[in-house]
């Protein structure tokens, strides 16, 4: 596209059925990196459900074309352009064979056919088919394929794509083919291949049916011994699928595969998903205990897609969500599942901590997202570039949409609506209106109020003020809900109250639950948590026989992706860390305590006030540490402080410096005081033996690095650089290695330190053969302190001429560039400009390698208005320069909106 060219906004509101329908596509590969032959023929009738066209339009990208037939007869009246292909005076029902060629070696951008070490691989969602061939590129046209892959033996020896294989053998001149056939309908987005060296893990388990699957984990072959983690999760998510919803693997034949240039995290590909190496490889030596989870829920999400996304798929790229928000909803209740296999009590507060994690995310990030120029409803009504538009809206507030009709239906209502959606729409491209009828339908009831949830953007505000009358023993909660100031493309589009399920408990002096009776009730429910249905501008709840003034305990298990306002004291607060019986509060408790005193804090950090922190914190933080009736992963979540960005995003004016010596302020002080019990924690939490990526085990190493963090914050660290030192030494696995380094890093930017320096040469010799590893060593690196002498910009310039950097990769661009631009914003945010500078130049190289990755670089100076002045004027004039330069779509969308 030319600079000047003014991109097109694609409306939700245009919606118009496809002219034509493509029934059945065969595809012939010639592989060869610079020059693949792709032969393309595709049996194609007019819908019968639109409008009349004279030619057909096929979308194609980066194409070379070379020849067109129609029912087997030279065609000439095509004509290709840059964005497809034009056909004119096509009968009404016809077999149409085109022959291009594209060039794998030279793409960059991963979207399309491409080349990732030596290997051939696909990615089409959510246009990059049209870059393998022209096609009807959009979701609501399905077919079905069959794929003949023709390559070198020698260089290809594994060649596959969807579905079954047909048949496989030699031809002359040392190459083979393969035949696949894929009996479902699919969109194209869904269509991949690979061609390469790999091995595989294999595994046959029998289905609910007890039909025989072929499981299959490829990787190159010095990753074998990282696939059994990834297979167990295959395993435990094909199970899970068949008990909690019924759904089983409906193909012979299941196959991951790995590769280490992606551009995010796996892809649902029908019978053949392809995975980013970060979410598949796995040993307990190069994976630490978060990336066994998340490839646990990844590896889960991308085959719970497989009902959730390809049996039924998206009319339009507007109804993401539909598949997205539903799938992460699935992959969460799945890992929830999975962390709760132990007993009752484990079972609530490891269920608990799953949704701690999850709320963090949608809160760090999703509330962000809707405090910007990128805020947009679960469900958007415009885009420029579709990529931009998988964000934590469409996915982490999505499964918050779809976790509500399980709040307000139960499990067993969820479940109705679920068997309702497959029973009306099985094999159907369709919409979020169509879930939510099924929900509805199912379950007896009226949602149109509930579509509000899918098309107003922003974080609704809800404010709660209580009154207990003594003399009649009534308690009464009114609630009102609104946008706040940060909202303002909400209030502009503001469409009328939403539905909102508001779960809540009243807490006794005691500390116990008290019996709730709403007024018109006969009798006390025996549940003390209650689900009230928010549902007006504002709306008053009274309850009856409440014996004593209660304390409100609100928004249980956060069962609406809302803010809550109310004026706890901190005592209440500290009351309620102590005894709330429902673990999520018991954690928001103290974040809002910390929180609150985090921002007064950075207030005065930003006057140069003198700091002091209040004692009712560092005793409520006490009696957590040393709680030993809470679950050591329950604890280092409850005693890890709101993030900087989080807390920046609290303030009237973003100032990263005053919410970074703020909280730096805390750490030192929580670090001091409690010095005894951090040491004693770190003693008392050690997991001897061999290495195991449970939940029970993962929580101790949590909770003891954790406390190993704290110890390397005081201003003699030396107890945490002999402890820390020690542990890297002996560690055998990741997550105690890696803590172990990075304690060493903060303790070096207080005292200066040999002891970091070595450690990091170690590191990079001993896994300079593990990528994914190597992009860890990248990433603490970026996101390390930082010192007046020696600013991590200068480290990470430093770093950009490594020989092993390189911006062609993401994980690795990712690991260095965005570690530091989005995880480290008190060195990202210097004020002398230097980040911005250095932001500027990388999206703008990235720009012409990889547009997907550099839009999502470009998305860490959206908020700029919100920052203080100083750092607002430089970041605007970073972003002026990107506009000036930038050439993607994808790009070009997300710095125009900041701008506008
Ligand atoms: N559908 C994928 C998922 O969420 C994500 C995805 C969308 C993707 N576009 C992509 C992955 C481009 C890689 C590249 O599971
Ligand atoms: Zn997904």
């Amino acid at each position: 596209m030319a600079d000047t060219e003014t991109p097109q906004v694609i409306r939700r509101a245009d919606y118009a059925p496809p002219a034509f329908l493509i029934d059945t596509v065969a595809l012939e590969f010639d592989l060869v990196p610079e020059r693949t032959v792709v032969r393309n023929t595709m049996r194609i009738r007019r819908n019968p459900d639109a409008v009349r066209a004279t030619h057909l339009e096929l979308m194609g990208e980066a194409l070379q074309f070379v020849e067109a037939s129609i029912d087997g007869k030279p065609y000439a009246n095509v004509h290709a352009h840059e964005h497809g292909l034009t056909v004119d005076n096509v009968p009404d029902s016809f077999e149409l064979t085109l022959t291009g060629i594209c060039n794998a070696a030279a793409n960059t951008t991963l979207s399309g056919l491409y080349v990732s070490s030596g290997n051939f691989f696909t990615q089409c969602e959510a246009e990059g088919f049209r870059r393998i061939t022209w096609f009807l590129d959009r979701p609501d046209v399905m077919a079905t394929y069959t794929v003949t892959l023709r390559a070198d033996k020698a260089a290809y020896p594994v060649l596959l794509s969807n579905g079954n294989l047909l048949e496989q053998g030699d031809l002359p001149d040392g190459r083979h083919f393969a035949r696949w056939e894929d009996p479902f309908r699919k969109p194209s987005y869904l269509f991949a291949l690979v061609a390469g060296k790999l091995v595989a893990l294999e595994e046959r388990v029998k289905s609910g049916s007890g039909k025989e699957k072929l499981l299959q984990v490829w990787v190159e072959p010095h990753d074998l011994d990282k696939t059994r983690h990834a297979m167990d999760s295959l395993i435990h998510s094909i199970r899970w699928d068949e008990e909690r919803f019924g759904l089983e693997l409906d193909l012979d034949r299941f196959m991951i595969v790995a590769v280490s240039d992606f551009n995010m995290g796996a892809m649902e590909n029908k019978g053949l998903n392809i995975f980013n190496t970060k979410y598949v490889l796995a040993n307990p030596e190069t994976a630490t205990d978060t990336d066994f989870s998340n490839i646990e829920a990844v590896v889960g999400h991308e085959y719970f897609h497989n009902w959730t996304g390809n049996r039924v798929t998206c009319r339009d790229w507007f109804q993401l969500s539909l598949k997205e928000g539903l799938t992460v909803f699935r992959d969460q209740e799945f890992s929830a599942d999975m962390a709760s296999g132990g007993s009752t009590v484990e079972n609530q507060a490891a269920r608990a901590t799953k949704r701690i994690e999850d709320v963090r995310v949608l809160r760090q990030m999703q509330f962000a997202e809707d405090a910007g120029p990128m805020a947009h409803p679960v469900r958007p009504e415009s885009y420029v570039e579709i990529n931009n538009f998988y964000t934590m809206t469409v996915y982490e507030k999505g499964s918050e949409v779809v976790r509500m009709y399980q709040t307000l239906f139960g499990r067993e209502g969820f479940r109705r609506g679920m068997d309702l959606y497959f029973k009306r729409h099985d094999g159907q491209a369709v919409t979020c209106d169509d879930f939510r009828h099924a929900m509805a339908d199912a379950n007896g009831r009226d949602l149109a109020q509930y579509e509000r949830w899918y098309s107003q953007a922003g974080t609704p505000r809800i404010t709660v003020d209580t009154h207990y009358d003594a003399s009649q023993k009534r308690y009464t909660l009114t609630l009102t809900q609104g946008y706040g100031d940060a909202a303002s493309a909400a209030r502009e589009t503001q469409k009328g109250p939403l539905l909102i399920p508001f779960a809540i408990g009243l807490i006794g002096e005691d500390g116990n639950d008290m019996p709730l009776r709403l007024e018109g009730e006969a009798s006390a429910s025996p549940q003390t948590t209650r689900v009230l249905e928010f549902t007006g501008k504002e709306q008053s709840f009274t309850f009856v026989d409440v014996a004593e003034k209660p304390l409100p305990s609100l928004l249980r298990n956060f069962s609406a992706p809302v803010v809550v306002e109310y004026d706890y004291t901190a005592d209440e607060l500290a009351f309620l860390l102590a005894h709330d019986s429902d673990p999520f509060n018991r954690w928001e408790a103290g974040q809002r305590l910390a929180t609150r005193e985090l921002l007064t804090l950075a207030e005065h950090a930003a006057t140069g006030n003198a700091l002091e922190l209040d004692d009712t914190v560092v005793a409520a933080f006490g009696r957590v540490l040393n709680d030993e009736t809470l679950s050591p992963a329950f604890r280092e979540l409850a005693l890890m402080l709101p993030s900087e960005a989080y807390l920046a995003e609290q303030m009237d004016e973003s100032n990263p410096a005053a919410v970074h010596s703020a909280r730096q302020f805390v750490r030192k002080r929580l670090a001091s005081a409690l010095k005894g019990d951090w040491l004693a924690v770190y003693e008392r939490h050690q997991t001897p033996g061999a290495y195991e990526p449970t939940p029970e085990a993962g929580g101790h190493r949590a909770l003891k690095n954790l406390a190993l963090a704290y110890l390397a914050e005081l201003d003699d660290p030396a107890d945490a650089v002999r402890l820390a030192k020690a542990q890297y030494d002996a560690a055998n696995n990741m997550t105690d290695r890696a803590a172990a380094l990075s304690a060493l890093l903060t303790a070096a930017a207080s005292k200066g330190g040999a002891e970091a320096a070595d450690a990091l040469g170690d590191f990079y010799r001993r896994f300079e053969n593990e990528p994914l590893v190597i992009d860890k060593w990248f990433a603490l690196q970026a996101m390390q302190r930082g010192t007046k002498a020696r600013p991590v910009i200068e480290i990470v310039r430093k770093l950009m001429a490594h020989p092993a950097f390189t911006l062609k990769n993401p994980n690795r661009a990712r690991s260095l560039i965005f570690s530091f631009c989005s995880a480290n914003p008190a060195q990202f945010h210097a004020a002398d400009g230097s980040g911005y500078a250095f932001w500027a130049e990388q999206v703008i190289a990235l720009d012409a390698l990889n547009p997907q990755v550099a839009a999502r670089l470009a998305r860490a100076l959206e908020l700029w208005r919100r920052f203080t002045p100083a750092l607002r004027d430089q970041m605007r004039a970073a972003l002026e320069k990107v506009a000036a330069q930038a050439k993607s779509r994808d790009v070009r969308e997300i710095v125009e909106k900041a701008l506008a």
